[in-house]
């Protein structure tokens, strides 16, 4: 059987602060690298009490920030029960936050990551919330419309995973009058660097000789896909607004206007991802 990867931090020769030095003095946990049954990876564990996202806790655990019953951990992979052990980081029991979910209406302007070096505004800078939420997926900086934000990690990996494919509506503007052809190209599916996109339903809202409105229903996720699609099939994007994921709209809201969702909206978010 092949040997699983111990992810360990390199010891430098110096320690770099008190805290390191302190270190060599305590027990180490032992480090399995199967999972056992019942465990959760403890940076995942991290990551769902809202300490960091889950890389960032594994730097984290690398660093010997966090201990278990008492013990460092600072070996990956390892695992925890989150019911059972105290887990601590730099001397501080984590605690697990009561799961929220809310639905933006995005502004245009606005970024989805929870952090920005060019310092620019973020979709959870728009949410009055004391737990550290994110986005579950992306709408690009110039797209509006409908964003889910949570601090559920769980419910994001599987919404995101390209397994579930959840529908995701849009309405488009276009510079020009778009024809027949084009739209069974975009039915079809187009050529993109990735490969070739899957069928999406289109419907033609309006169009006159100079602009042309279209809902399109798309069900992956890629990287700007409906910019970039329309842009295979010869047109410049105007606008874009994201109108519903799944069956979740933002029928009456205003721009920069966000709402809890409600239990069954939740319900059916984690419905749609427990296949
Ligand atoms: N397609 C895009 O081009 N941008 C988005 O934000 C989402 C889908």
């Amino acid at each position: 059987m092949a040997k699983k990867k111990v992810i360990k931090r390199k010891t430098s020769t110096k320690p770099t602060s008190k805290r390191s030095a302190r270190k060599k003095t305590v027990t180490k946990k032992t480090v399995k690298s199967t999972k056992p049954q019942g465990k959760q990876r403890l940076q995942k564990v991290l990551a769902a009490a809202g300490i960091d996202s889950r890389r960032n806790c594994e730097e984290l655990i690398l660093d010997g920030a966090v201990r278990v019953n008492r013990d460092i951990v600072d070996e990956l992979p390892a695992f925890v029960d989150p019911q059972k052990d105290v887990i601590t980081v730099n001397g501080k029991r984590i605690k697990f936050a009561d799961k929220v979910y809310f639905l933006l209406n995005k502004p245009k302007g606005v970024i989805c990551t929870n952090s920005d070096p060019q310092g620019r505004k973020k979709a959870i800078d728009l949410i009055d919330c004391d737990q550290r939420i994110f986005c579950v997926g992306r709408l690009d900086i110039d797209t509006i419309g409908a964003i889910v934000l949570t601090n559920d990690s769980e419910l994001t990996n599987r919404l995101t995973h390209p397994k579930f494919e959840l529908s995701k509506t849009y309405e488009v503007k276009l510079k020009g009058r778009i024809d027949g052809d084009a739209i069974e190209k975009l039915k079809k599916g187009v050529w993109l660097s990735e490969g070739k996109t899957e069928k999406s339903a289109v419907k033609v809202i309006r169009r006159s000789h100079t602009e042309s409105v279209l809902q399109i229903v798309i069900r992956q996720g890629l990287n700007r896909q409906v910019r970039r699609i329309m842009a295979r099939v010869g047109f410049k994007v105007k606008s874009l607004k994201r109108t519903m994921i799944g069956n979740i709209n933002i029928k009456g809201m205003r721009i920069g206007q966000y709402k809890k969702l409600t239990i069954s909206q939740v319900n059916y978010l984690k419905k749609i991802t427990s296949k």
